[in-house]
């Protein structure tokens, strides 16, 4: 599958495909916390089929509200000003679902839903590789708060935007969530 995507740069989609390769013999499954059109879940979904970890049932699990983003918080603001607004990037999970079918590759499991929502019952007991994009302080804090407790000794959390100026909020919620120190699983920031 060919690589193109409006909000992963090439470089870093290539990192991520490294990584999620790099944790294939972790114990857990792959989340995507913000999949939007799914471009990055569906190259994550070919890992996992043309490895043989699909034997062992390793799955891909991918959610996002499908209204777009969220209203930003304080801890969003930028001096890059007015990008990113509520509603912004809303497809909807049923262009999601056709994409995987039309490429043939499984449907993952694909929940449509505030990640502030998310019950035990929507999360895979093991995570093995984890990428999170939901842009936002609260949407980066909220998935990591699910993700952390379930990561496997050796996994992966790849988060992206770390660095980006126009979305402070990404920076703020990891710091503020102390986990870069962490010695059970390797955060990777984007
Ligand atoms: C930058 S896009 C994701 C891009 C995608 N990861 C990719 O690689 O193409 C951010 C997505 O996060 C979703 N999102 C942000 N905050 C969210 C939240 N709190 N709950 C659910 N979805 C959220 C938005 O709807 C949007 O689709």
């Amino acid at each position: 599958m060919s690589w193109k995507n409006d909000q992963v740069n090439e470089k870093e989609t290539k990192r991520i495909l490294e990584l999620a390769e790099s944790v294939l013999d972790v114990e857990g499954d792959f989340v995507e916390f913000g999949c939007y059109k799914g471009d990055t879940s569906l190259l994550l979904q070919e890992i996992l089929v043309k490895s043989d970890v699909e034997k062992s049932a390793k799955r891909l699990w991918i959610y996002d509200s499908f209204e777009g983003l969220p209203e930003k918080g304080s801890q969003d603001e930028s001096v890059l000003g007015v990008l990113f607004k509520s509603g912004e990037l809303a497809v909807t999970k049923r262009e999601v679902k056709q994409r995987f079918l039309k490429a043939g590759l499984p449907v993952p499991v694909i929940k449509k839903v505030w990640f502030a929502d998310l019950t035990e019952a929507d999360l895979p007991e093991r995570i093995a590789f984890a990428f999170l994009d939901g842009d936002f302080y609260e949407s980066i804090k909220d998935s990591l708060k699910l993700v952390v407790p379930r990561m496997s000794e050796g996994g992966v959390v790849a988060v992206h935007d770390y660095t980006n100026p126009a979305l402070p909020g990404v920076k703020r919620a990891v710091d503020e969530l102390g986990i870069k120190n962490n010695k059970k699983f390797r955060i990777e920031l984007l």
